[in-house]
């Protein structure tokens, strides 16, 4: 038996947890390796971080220069040059450890001073104090991309910037437009921009006056489909010695609303609940269910609970965790929600999808995710 954790969650995922992507892993490698700037588009937690990921490891190890920058944490400009600096140099002085030589080299073009600190391991860690950056941010950023166009020399580069619908919450103006400068001043090196919360991402990318409209190309990113997802649930119980129909695992992935992150968490507190049988049953994904729901109850409450100042918002997330539909302004649904027109709902409606607790597949909207809407319904009985 093996001795990992059969299933991972929560955060991204490499071999053996990563199942199937082979097209959008060879779409996303051939762009990094032509210089071909793209956008990897999705929900949370549909596994763009582990894609872009897996990419560039396997460019990474043909010998291109790969930096991954997370520009989650970062509450302004000057704040996502400095991690995108950071990020450009641990890629770039990995190697160089201890050769101070090459570090002065690679950072004496720098328009502000970093600071350079040596781990006891020899690794070289280079920050930059935001105060410092100040106006000069969009220089700075240019800086980490020369730095890397010039580690690559002939061959292209790779920047990653996650989370970058972040992007969209700093500055007023033109935060989006000094990207779009960036990549279109990057020459050699391809810039993978990854980001969920798809409203805000079409507003940077898409249509007209959008910032970034008609840079590189994007890539929408689905769920792993069923015929992929449910084989590897098997097999991943296997490892756990334990035997899973596919029955089991066809519920685990549709209960789960095929997300890959909650298709994993369900998976593996199904196999918890399982922890006495050899065999993994129907049952034992409800109890899981009931688990997942249970563990993140506090959590829940706080969500619904934030919502206290705008009620209508309440009632129409319940209404759809009960129903999800597609007819949200027909007479029927204003009255289960206690509005007296459609732009209340609009406007309810755009708050939620804001918070991403509602999404919409087709045409039908629904509860995001799946154990909040069990919550709520489980919540609000009669209601
Ligand atoms: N290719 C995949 N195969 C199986 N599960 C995946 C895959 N990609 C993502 N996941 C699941 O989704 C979770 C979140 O992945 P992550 O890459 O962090 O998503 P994102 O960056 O879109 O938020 C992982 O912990 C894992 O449970
Ligand atoms: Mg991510």
């Amino acid at each position: 038996m093996e001795r990992t954790v059969a299933y991972r969650f929560g955060s991204p995922v490499e071999a053996p947890w990563f199942c199937d992507r082979a097209e959008e892993l060879k779409a996303v490698a051939n762009r990094m390796r032509s210089g071909i700037h793209v956008m990897v588009l999705s929900p949370r937690r549909y596994g763009k971080t582990s894609l872009v990921l897996r990419a560039a490891e396997q460019v990474g190890r043909e010998g291109v220069h790969t930096a991954y920058a997370n520009l989650l944490v970062a509450t302004n400009e000057a704040e996502l040059a400095a991690v995108v600096v950071q990020a450009v140099a641990r890629s770039v002085l990995g190697p160089l450890r201890r050769r101070r030589h090459g570090l002065e080299e690679a950072l004496r073009h720098l328009h502000v001073a970093p600071r350079v600190s040596f781990g006891p391991d020899g690794t070289v860690t280079v920050g930059l104090d935001p105060k410092t950056v100040g106006g000069a941010w969009v220089e700075v950023m240019g800086d980490a991309l020369a730095l890397l166009e010039r580690a690559s020399e002939q061959r292209a580069g790779v920047l990653i910037l996650d989370e970058f619908q972040v992007v969209a919450g700093i500055g007023r103006q033109g935060v989006g437009g000094a990207f779009k400068a960036l990549a279109d001043a990057a020459r050699r090196t391809c810039l993978v921009f990854c980001g969920s919360h798809l409203t805000l991402m079409e507003g940077l990318t898409k249509g007209r006056g959008a910032p970034l409209h008609g840079m590189g190309e994007r890539l929408l990113l689905d769920v792993v489909p069923e015929e992929a997802m449910v084989p590897y649930l098997r097999r991943r119980a296997g490892t756990q010695g334990k035997t899973m129909t596919t029955l089991a695992a066809e519920r685990i992935y549709r209960l789960a609303d095929a997300i890959p992150n909650s298709v994993q968490q369900l998976a593996q507190a199904t196999i918890e609940a399982a922890s006495e049988s050899r065999e993994v049953s129907l049952d034992h994904v409800e109890q899981g269910f009931a688990a997942v729901v249970e563990r993140q109850s506090a959590g829940f409450a706080q969500q619904y609970e934030d919502l206290a100042a705008a009620p209508t918002q309440q009632r129409v997330l319940r209404a759809l965790a009960r129903n999800p539909t597609s007819r949200v302004y027909a007479k029927e649904f204003l009255d289960s929600v206690q509005v007296a027109n459609a732009n209340a709902v609009t406007t309810a409606l755009r708050a939620l999808d804001g918070k991403e607790l509602v999404a919409r597949r087709g045409r039908e909207w629904h509860v995001a995710d799946p154990f909040l809407r069990r919550w709520i319904v489980d919540q609000s009985p009669g209601l």
